[in-house]
Parts: C-alpha cells; structure tokens; sequence
C-alpha cells in the first residue's frame, strides 16, 4: 500500500458556543461546525478524547459521546486501535467562498511566472541542488545554531563575503561592513531609510528599476529622475545640476537599458556625490555577466582607492548568480552607517535564516559560487549570442537590440509599427513573457517616440532560443488589438 501521512487535526480555536445546551451538544456542534466548514479535511485524524477533555476542561465520557454522535451521523468514522478520523466527503457548493480561493492561490504554478522570457530568472536548471542540498544538510542538525542569530548576519557569511566582493569586485570593505539582507530588495529599502529624510531627494534612473521606485514611493521620499539614453547610457550632466540627498545606480548593467558606466564617468559620479555630500546607492547587479569585456571595478572599490567611499552603499543578491527563490542579498556600508542600517534590519525583519546563511558561507568559500558563476557566464554568453543571431535573422529589420552583451536580457527599440502593449499582449498569447519598457517607467513614458522592450533569456534553454524567437516574430505582425 502506498503510504499515505496521517494528517492530524489541532484543537486549535474549537470553542464551545456559551447557550443553553448540553455540554456533549454544544461540542458535537462546534466540531460538525469545523467540518461542514472545511476547516477540518477529509481524513484528517481528530484530537484524542483524552487531549481533548483536558485542553476543553470537560470529562473524558462528555468527548466520547460526542465523538460517537459525530459517527453516527456521518461526520466522522472510527478506526480500531487508530482513532477518530474526518469521514464526510462534502459537494464543492458546501464549502465556503474562501476555501476556494485558497485552494485556487494555492494551485498557481509557480513555473508560469520564470518563463521565456521573463527577465531576472537565471537557468534554473543549472543549479547545482544535490551539491546545496549537502551544504544544507551539513547544517541542518546543529542545534548550536537553531537559536536567534546576529541581526547583521551570521559572521562566517560575511567574512566569506568580504574576501569574494574584495577578489571578485575590489570591493573595501571587512566583515564587520557587510549586513545580510533578504535580497537586494531589502538592502534597497534599509539604505534608503538610513539616508534618506522624507524631505530629502533621491535620483533614480529613468527608466529604471521599478522595485526601486517602489521603496521610495513607499517610504514618501522626494524622487526624481536622471534619463537613461539608449545607446549612450545615463545623463550625468543631469546629474551634477542637482545636489540631491542621494543616487541610485545600476553601473555594471543599466536595468532594463543594458548601458554601463564606464570608469571616467563612474569618476563623475565619485566627485558629485563627494562634493555635495550626497550618497550613492550602488546596485552592483549583473556585474558576474559581462559577455564583451572585463567588468569594471565596482564604483565602491574606485571610490575606496581614492578615500571617498565613506558615502557609497555597495548592494548585492544572489538572485541571478544562484537562484531567485533563496532571497539572499547583502549591503556594504561604511563603518558609521552599520548600526543604524542593523537597527533598521532588526525592526523590519530581525535575524536572517541560520542554517541558509551557513551554508552560503561554505558555498562560497569552497569556491563553489565562483565555479558555478564561471559555468552559467559561458551557458549565458552562447545564449545571448543565440539570441542575437535569432533576432538579426527572424525579427523585422527595424528592430535592433540597444543593450551591451551582458547581464540576462536583450532590449530591443523600433520606432513605427505595432506598439509594445499590444506585441506584449500578443506574446503572452505565445506563452512568452515581454516587458515592454513602459513598465521601467511608472511616472510616464516622458516622449519617447519608440516602443521598446526587454527579453530574459536566462531561464530560456538554449535550444529553445531560436523558435521562441520565430514566435514572436509572428506578435511583430500583428498589428490589431486583441
Ligand atoms: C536592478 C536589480 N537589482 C537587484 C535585483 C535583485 O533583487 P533581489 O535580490 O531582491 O531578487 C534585480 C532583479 O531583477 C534587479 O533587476
């Protein structure tokens, strides 16, 4: 026989209603109740009498004889030696409205959001599970570590993280800078809530990242805008007319224009912020994925060779490099911001998970992360070259891709033709997922007079490129709504 886990039923809230009625009615009632409600499932196994009449304070032969009632009338059955289990099978009209949704939120298929080609999911496939299975697993039986942890995080992480940033990015910084947060996103929102005052002006990159603008518009702080410019990248003259509180940056890869900051202009930005005592916020995101040429030194580090990192907020996830699901990421700041950012850590979410975070530590420090990082930079290069061939060979010629080769996604700008909403539409009737580039611009699209949009081809195997390509071809075609 298969084997199937007994589900057992807690008391929970079961409450007896306060009327005239038997004690042995009043439970009868409260437990039909339960049932009749879907609360309690099918075969679920029902609390013992005896833990029963101790937490509800009744006699042992009260619970019986409403147990045997609940059988009797169907609700229930009795199994020799086992004991009381859930036996009514109730028609779909009986349930209530929200069991329904729930059974309905609960059947999303989570695959359908990381298809082709939605941006920001890297190959899922390629993940290494068994080997961080064991990184796990490694961990999970040490009791020593099942408690509260550091609210900055645990110490072996960051001090891994520290040696990693500083090879890998020449980051400065030491373990004692780094706080470990649950993805970039909360890196995000604690920097900004450390700097930033409600009055004060933070410039966001426009278009941009939209969970970025999510975090000032819940935090009701100042924000305006620097243009990012196809091809050329963002505006720095803009830049330096302002003398806002802070800036928030993405220089490896410009998300979603696929520009980066070279090291002259990411100089411009070290002198602005250290001339009007402004802070940048550095989104270090895709550095790992550069398919053309070295990448640049993060601006952190730069600013660190010249003794003016003292306003730069280094941010950084796992996300792409691992997987998406881990919500892992990290900030480096300045010695003088570390406890404040801690402060702001413990009221919004306290401690990181313990046992994720050891064996991230070792992960990275066995060289696993990097070996993994090395592996998925060839898969992504010979998938973005994929994805350039099959564009240049299926799409109309007046499409062209406007990002460099790097990070997990392809922009792609025409001017005429159908417009980005409607080749989104179109798209998602192939099964593909296309952001258009109105989506990176949540206070309006500012004239632009060309549609655009953004491919992920991360979570895309690399022999499917070319006919999810062919198939949006077709979108490009369709130029009547739907
Ligand atoms: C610009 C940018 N920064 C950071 C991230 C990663 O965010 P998180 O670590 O919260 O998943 C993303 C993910 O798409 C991104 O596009």
């Amino acid at each position: 026989m298969p084997y199937a886990a007994i589900l057992h039923i807690d008391i929970g809230d079961l409450r007896l209603a306060e009327n005239d009625q038997t004690l042995q009615q009043k439970l009868f009632n409260a437990i039909r109740d339960k049932i009749t409600q879907g609360l309690w499932p099918l075969a679920g196994k029902l609390p013992s009498t005896r833990k029963l009449s101790e937490e509800l304070k009744l006699s042992r032969n009260t619970v019986t004889a409403a147990y045997e009632q609940l059988v009797y009338e169907g609700y229930v059955e009795s199994r020799k030696g086992s004991g009381f289990y859930v036996s009514i099978e109730l028609p779909d009209h009986y349930l209530p409205e929200i069991n329904s949704t729930l059974a309905e939120v609960g059947h999303i298929d989570q695959q359908d959001i990381n298809r082709s080609f939605a941006p920001g999911v890297p190959d899922l496939t390629q993940f290494p599970v068994k080997k961080w299975q064991r990184y796990i697993q490694n961990h999970a039986s040490r009791s020593a570590i099942l408690g509260n942890g550091h609210v900055q995080g645990a110490l072996e992480l960051r001090q891994a993280l520290a040696n990693y940033l500083a090879s890998s990015r020449s980051v400065v910084c030491n373990a004692n800078r780094i706080i470990i947060t649950s993805g970039a996103q909360q890196a995000l929102t604690i920097a900004t809530m450390a700097i930033l005052k409600r009055n004060e002006t933070l410039l966001l990159e426009y278009p941009g990242y939209v969970q970025m603008d999510k975090v000032s518009n819940l935090l009701n702080i100042n924000k305006a805008h620097i243009d990012v410019e196809p091809l050329k990248g963002l505006n720095i003259k803009q830049l330096e007319a302002t003398n806002a509180k802070a800036m928030y940056v993405t220089p490896s890869n410009q998300y979603p224009m696929g520009t980066t900051v070279n090291t002259e202009q990411r100089l411009r930005l070290i002198e602005w912020a250290s001339l009007n005592k402004s802070w940048i916020i550095e989104d270090d995101y895709d550095s790992e994925f550069q398919f053309a040429h070295r990448p640049y030194t993060s601006m952190q580090g730069l600013a660190g060779q010249l003794g003016l990192d003292q306003n730069i907020i280094y941010i950084g996830s796992f996300s792409k490099v691992m997987f998406n699901g881990l919500r892992m990421g990290y900030m480096v700041v300045p010695e003088s911001l570390v406890e404040q950012c801690n402060t702001i850590k413990d009221a919004l979410s306290g401690d990181s998970p313990s046992h994720v975070q050891h064996a991230l530590a070792d992960f990275i420090a066995d060289g696993e992360l990097l070996r993994h990082i090395r592996k998925m930079r060839r898969l992504y290069k010979a998938k973005h070259q994929a994805m350039v061939e099959a564009i240049e060979r299926h799409l109309p010629t007046h499409v062209e891709i406007i990002s460099q080769p790097g990070g997990l996604h392809v922009t792609l700008r025409w001017v005429g033709g159908i417009n980005e909403e409607l080749l989104r539409q179109h798209a998602l009737k192939q099964n593909l997922i296309v952001r258009t580039l109105a989506y990176y611009q949540p206070d309006g699209i500012k004239g632009r007079t060309w549609n655009g949009i953004v491919l992920g081809f991360g979570n895309t195997p690399l022999t499917d490129i070319e006919q999810n390509i062919v198939r949006l071809a077709k979108c490009f075609d369709q130029n009547e709504s739907l």
